[in-house]
């Protein structure tokens, strides 16, 4: 049973973590701009997506190949400033189709904001965010950017790929 990881990110993060699950699982790691990026070759997929202004940026492309992803096992891994909280899931169940969502499991990554990466236009509307932001912390984060990447968190991910090859040597 072969699987790959598919990731759509901006900054750099959300790559950064598809590479280390990739060079931990053996799963090829795949750009889903990249024209060559087929989630219909593999039988398992590691979607992998940042969330920018409260959604998951790999939802017009999960709608795009939603006959594709539902019969497939999936996880689904985000990238956020936002750790693990009710919030984060509320912006990505906005994000995705229910039935899909139901069918994955959701691992919450936290990422990095480097402000000097970012457009002018960018470091406004996040100044104007941190701004009306009720979270001091968040708050902080979006004024001042923040480092949160941390490689021993994909842990969940590779032990989720393990039970997939695992079941396909049992299959
Ligand atoms: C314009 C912009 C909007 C963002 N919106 C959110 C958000 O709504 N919630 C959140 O938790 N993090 C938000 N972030 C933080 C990103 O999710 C974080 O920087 C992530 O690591 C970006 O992934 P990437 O480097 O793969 O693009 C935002 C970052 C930017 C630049």
């Amino acid at each position: 049973m072969k699987g790959a990881i598919f990731f759509s990110g901006k900054y750099g993060s959300t790559e950064q973590y598809a590479k280390w699950i990739g060079e931990a699982t053996g799963l090829p790691v795949f750009d889903i701009n990249d024209p060559n990026a087929d989630p219909s070759k593999y039988e398992y997929l590691v979607l992998g997506s940042s969330i920018i202004y409260f959604r998951l940026t790999n939802r017009k492309w999960v709608r795009e190949n939603l006959s594709i992803l539902k019969g497939r096992s999936k996880i689904l891994f985000s990238v956020s400033g936002a750790g693990p909280s009710n919030k984060l899931n509320r912006w990505v169940s906005k994000s995705l189709p229910s039935e899909l969502l139901s069918q994955m499991e959701h691992i919450a990554l936290r990422g990095k904001l480097d402000h000097k990466k970012v457009s002018w236009g960018v470091k406004i509307m996040l100044w104007m965010g941190a701004l009306f932001n009720p979270d001091p912390e968040a708050s902080k984060d979006e004024r001042y950017g923040f480092d949160y990447m941390d490689k021993s968190s994909i842990e969940p991910i590779v032990k989720l790929v393990e039970q997939f090859q695992a079941r396909a040597r049992i299959v």
